[in-house]
């Protein structure tokens, strides 16, 4: 019976708790043992504080209820679930118990997760877990529960971080051994291998060999309806605004967001203003609009915007650009972590559901030969392409903006949409 585990890393996004839920549910459907992993790699770095040691050995981590005793810990029910989700607590799924990272989960436990903002389960971007040392404890907490299987959901640091540990898994083995932790080795160390698979969580949409990263239609959906508010204020005062967006280093919300709620110009870091400096573009493409009678001016700038010497480009200066040579009456919106919270969209439930029961079905195929996989989603079709592929891509996409070859940044990000 494969025993596998999820975990949500990095940045949040909507759809997360949909990937848990499907991942939890597929298992169960195909005979599996199903664990989550709270509070991302740093929760299985931590792992299981044993239950006569709970209150000896508090997690210092702020956890979202500290309601959680000894006692409870003594008392749990296994079998059926020990996520215990009764409601209590501050944190939307319910109680989260002290001291136990890597929790066993049922059928229940996840019931109408797809509906639930953020991740439930907790997510974290964890030093310790990018040291040796806390990717031995990190091993050393799953085989102590016998999990052998380990499903990821996160951005491109995540990812890569699932790829190293899975290559590293026969050496930490090896390393418990030596240290005598071999105690919980089989069965699951016998075949020395980890089973990984990976689903891209990103409100960015900045991995390449995929078309949509799981909670970037959310926030894009999110950033629209700011747009549509905006304007209207906009337009009544015949103002401007300059929007600042989320993105990282990549400008996929920024130039959906112009594309779908309509903006004047647009700054993204894979394609900056032709033009430097940019300023007189910029104004000579609003002044065009103002003259044919708009009322209204939308700037939108992807936070990780810069020129073509990779000087950035910040909302502010953009502001005093407009209202100091084109004397318009200019306000700054930063849209910030309301593009990231939230309840996901019909698309980041399906998507996630379907990409949760491919993950599910790869890791139960996944052999010590085959690559880690990432589950990505083409032209319709959810499928399966190598992890660090994949990473190493969305990697080559920075490197063409560092070298200022924005035509190779363009085209690696999205080669159908540069056509
Ligand atoms: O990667 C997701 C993201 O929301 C980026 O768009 C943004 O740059 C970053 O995370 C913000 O991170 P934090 O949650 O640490 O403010």
């Amino acid at each position: 019976k494969m025993k596998l585990a999820v975990l949500t890393s990095g940045g949040d996004s909507a759809g997360m708790n949909a990937v848990v839920r499907s991942v939890v549910r597929a298992g169960i459907l195909k005979g599996c043992e199903t664990w989550i992993v709270r509070e991302g790699y740093e929760g299985l770095v931590r792992g299981n504080v044993d239950a006569q040691n709970v209150n000896k050995d508090p997690p210092t981590i702020p956890l979202p209820l500290n309601g959680a005793d000894a006692d409870l810990i003594n008392n749990l029910r296994f079998g059926d679930g020990e996520l215990l989700l009764d409601g209590t607590g501050d944190h939307p799924g319910g109680r989260t118990l002290i001291g136990r990272y890597i929790v066993r989960v049922g059928w229940d436990d996840v019931r109408g997760w797809f509906a639930q903002g953020g991740t439930l389960i907790g997510t974290a971007r964890s030093t310790a877990f990018r040291t040796v040392e806390g990717r031995l404890a990190a091993a050393y907490n799953l085989i102590k529960e016998g999990i052998d299987a380990l499903v990821v959901c996160g951005g491109d640091g995540s990812l890569t971080g699932a790829d190293v540990f899975r290559s590293e898994w026969p050496k930490l083995i090896a390393e418990l051994r030596s240290q005598g932790k071999d105690m919980f080795l089989p069965p699951i160390a016998r075949h020395g291998h980890l089973k990984i698979v990976g689903l891209v969580g990103s409100i960015d949409n900045d991995m390449s060999m995929t078309d949509l990263t799981i909670g970037a239609p959310t926030a894009l959906h999110r950033i629209c309806e700011a747009i549509d508010n905006i304007n209207s204020t906009a337009a009544s005062h015949s103002r401007a605004f300059v929007l600042e967006v989320m993105g990282r280093h990549c400008g996929w919300l920024a130039l959906l967001a112009g594309v779908s709620a309509g903006a004047d110009f647009i700054f993204i870091p894979e394609r900056p203003p032709e033009t430097n400096p940019w300023e007189d573009e910029m104004c000579d493409a609003i002044k065009r609009h103002r003259k044919v009678g708009k009322r209204k001016t939308i700037v939108i700038v992807a936070e990780g915007a810069h020129d073509s010497l990779l000087q950035p480009i910040r909302a502010e200066y953009v502001k005093d650009v407009l209202t100091d040579r084109l004397g318009l009456d200019t306000r700054v919106t930063t849209l910030g972590h309301t593009q990231r919270g939230g309840r996901p969209c019909a698309f980041d439930r399906i998507l996630p559901t379907l990409q949760g029961v491919e993950a599910v079905n790869a890791l139960l195929e996944a052999t010590p030969e085959k690559p880690s996989y990432m589950i990505g989603i083409r032209e319709n079709k959810i499928t399966r392409v190598p992890l660090m592929e994949a990473v190493a891509m969305t990697r080559a996409v920075a490197d063409a903006i560092a070298a200022k070859d924005f035509t190779k940044a363009m085209s690696l990000r999205d080669p159908e949409f540069c056509e």
